[in-house]
């Protein structure tokens, strides 16, 4: 969940580019963010994040059982840009956004936002209203190209951060070995016991309610072979986008000089045809 990462880190992106959801969602899949090329100071612009997220698929759950994916996403934006107040949001864009509620990572500071868990089948496009910067009150900012970056995610997580594995990723064996005895526990899940090859002591695996057996019983295993499938079907992934805070005044500038070029341009022609008409009237046949 994002506040399992809003508790454990400082920050979400790490030195290396990382996004911290990575450290307990180990399956990759793909993530995806638009955002317009450039946008004027102080305006509501939309961020839109796609978790492309199968309807059909399901997950394992905490209790073992099987049920739909949420997913959740971190916006990382440049500074001074932050989520945009209610009252300046179109209409249009707050039927886009539906009843998501967005958080900031850390209550001081605006331009990290967090969403979720919110159901996949609903969300996999997630809008996220975003206000710009203005230079003109905000001395930090200034007028120039910034990366925004994402992280999203669905399905559950692989580990706690506690650092003990959730029921949704493989189970491995602790010791080389025979397996003597597997018990299907009543609520679900297995303790089996591996006797261990070296010094014959016997050493007892738990696996949870959710991740399917692939080893049975007499069965020689050795240390580190996966006892159970992966039942995750889930995975988070990172992108990033560029955005330029545009300054009115040069795009107006640039105008401006596109339509004296065009001004001199017809009146270049202009001076051509008036001096052709020169020409032929001095023209002695
Ligand atoms: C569950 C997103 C960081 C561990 C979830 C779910 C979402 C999510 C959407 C619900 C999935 C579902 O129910 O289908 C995120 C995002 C993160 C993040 C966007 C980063 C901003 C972390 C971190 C950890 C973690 C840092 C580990 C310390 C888990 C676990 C679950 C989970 C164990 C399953 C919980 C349970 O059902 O018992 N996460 N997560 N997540 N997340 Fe994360």
């Amino acid at each position: 969940y994002p506040i399992f990462a809003q508790q454990g880190y400082e920050n979400p992106r790490e030195a290396t580019g990382r996004i911290v959801c990575a450290n307990c969602h180990l399956a990759k899949k793909p993530v995806n963010i638009e955002v317009p090329q450039s946008v004027l100071p102080d305006t509501v612009f939309e961020a839109v994040v796609q978790i492309p997220c199968d309807m059909q698929i399901k997950q394992v759950l905490a209790n073992g059982k099987k049920g739909a994916l949420n997913v959740g996403a971190v916006l990382i934006l440049p500074e001074g840009f932050e989520l945009a107040p209610p009252d300046r949001i179109s209409p249009e864009i707050k039927e886009k956004i539906g009843n998501l509620y967005f958080q900031n990572y850390r209550p001081n500071q605006k331009d990290i936002l967090v969403i979720g868990p919110v159901p996949g089948q609903k969300y996999s496009e997630i809008v996220f209203p975003i206000l710009s910067p203005n230079p003109a009150t905000n001395k930090e900012v200034h007028f120039l190209k910034y990366p925004i970056y994402v992280g999203g995610n669905r399905g559950r997580g692989q580990i706690y951060p506690d650092g003990s594995k959730s029921n949704n990723t493989v189970y491995n064996a602790s010791t080389t070995g025979r397996v003597s005895k597997i018990l299907r526990k009543e609520k679900g899940g297995y303790e089996i016991t591996i006797d261990n090859a070296s010094d014959g002591r016997q050493v007892v695996d738990i696996v949870p309610p959710g991740p399917e057996l692939l080893i049975s019983e007499g069965e020689f295993i050795k240390v580190d072979q996966p006892l159970t499938n992966n039942p995750n079907v889930g995975g988070f992934g990172q992108g990033d986008a560029e955005i330029v805070l545009q300054d009115p005044l040069r795009v107006q500038g640039l105008l401006l000089l596109l339509a004296s070029v065009i001004l001199a341009q017809i009146f270049l022609v202009l001076k051509k045809k008036q001096f052709e008409k020169v020409q032929l009237a001095e023209m002695n046949f």
